[in-house]
């Protein structure tokens, strides 16, 4: 296969020696940082096709930069948020992302921050390391429980259904909110499907498992943390917007929830002024997906969809096949 492809920060090498084998020619930002617009839009000029990250911003004026050669964008992740997928499908370039071989490594972080989140470690680990403890008191850094208690999760798709799943080692009841009845997670779990404002009410913990999608965009924010119980923790792995951050330092700030475990951001990197001075916040760089094997997984799955864009094939996980359908149709007509 001949041709040029663009990878907008490294990943782990078996994606790139897929890319390589197939004979391409394969360029790799050659920074360990986020490129800037001017780069990407260098990057991409030209190029037959391109690997991206959620940190990029694809939109018409990448679209515009890559040219009338390139065949499409293999996101490396499962959310492709970051991808104006409307302006791909009207130009018929195809768009992947790399579901399924993420959620175990996804669901495991959800569960490392509520853990950590309902157990205060990593405030009680940040107190150890001062040097101040003056040994055992019954006083001390008191969590909430975890078995038994009723956990929200909000949106039973793939994560939401592993993080479900994890559950049944502390025998909690899950209720969760999702657009669409989910038959299997209620027959599985016991699960019962409830509005976001009950399952807000109820659950003692709150996990988000959503896309960011207009819809989603702030659906936690100052009303819907009002509604949880103060001794709640929220937990998000999803994606920042989905909650209002500033609101949810104001009510970490009041005590009005126990604590939070996030692993992403509203404006990432940064975080809402004062969100990273509290101690009932455990914060993690959007590490979801970051185990060596998962990450290896996401690397070849975007690989091999690339190059099936390249060969003008439907890429096993497109999210936006119409573009080939509607193409398919035309070659048959
Ligand atoms: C994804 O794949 O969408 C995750 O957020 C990456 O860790």
């Amino acid at each position: 296969m001949q041709g040029t492809v663009f990878v907008t920060r490294r990943i782990p090498q078996p994606g790139l020696d897929l890319l390589a084998y197939a004979g391409l020619t394969v360029e790799v930002n050659p920074h360990d940082r986020v490129l800037s617009r001017e780069e990407l839009l260098a990057g991409v000029r030209g190029k037959d096709g391109v690997l991206c990250l959620l940190t990029d911003k694809i939109d018409d004026a990448v679209m515009d930069a890559a040219g009338p050669r390139c065949k499409g964008f293999a996101n490396y992740a499962v959310g492709y948020d970051n991808v104006d997928l409307t302006a791909a499908t009207r130009r018929g370039l195809p768009v992947s992302n790399t579901p399924g071989v993420l959620t175990d490594a996804a669901a495991d972080q959800a569960w490392a921050l509520l853990m950590a989140a309902a157990r205060r470690t990593v405030e009680s680990d940040a107190f150890m390391r001062t040097g101040k403890w003056q040994g055992w008191g019954p006083m001390q850094f008191l969590g909430v429980d975890l078995v038994g208690a009723t956990l929200g999760i909000v949106g039973a798709g793939r994560i939401g259904t592993v993080v479900a799943r994890r559950a049944a080692g502390w025998q909690m009841n899950i209720i969760y909110t999702d657009p669409r009845g989910k038959p299997e997670f209620e027959e599985e779990f016991g699960a019962r499907r409830v509005e976001l404002d009950q399952l807000l009410r109820e659950a003692d913990f709150v996990s988000l498992h959503v896309a960011l999608t207009p819809q989603t965009h702030h659906l936690i924010g100052k009303r819907e943390l009002e509604l949880m119980k103060p001794t709640a923790v929220l937990v998000n792995t999803s994606r920042g917007p989905v909650v209002n951050e500033a609101a949810l330092v104001d009510a970490l700030r009041e005590r009005r929830i126990f604590a939070a475990g996030l692993d992403v951001y509203e404006h990432e990197p940064a975080a809402a002024p004062g969100l990273l001075d509290l101690p009932n916040v455990v914060a993690c760089p959007h590490l979801g997906s970051a185990t060596i094997r998962t990450r290896t997984a996401m690397a070849t799955m975007a690989a091999t969809n690339l190059l099936a864009m390249l060969r003008g094939e439907m890429p096993l996980n497109c999210v936006n096949p119409e573009v080939l359908e509607g193409q398919k149709k035309k070659e048959m007509m």
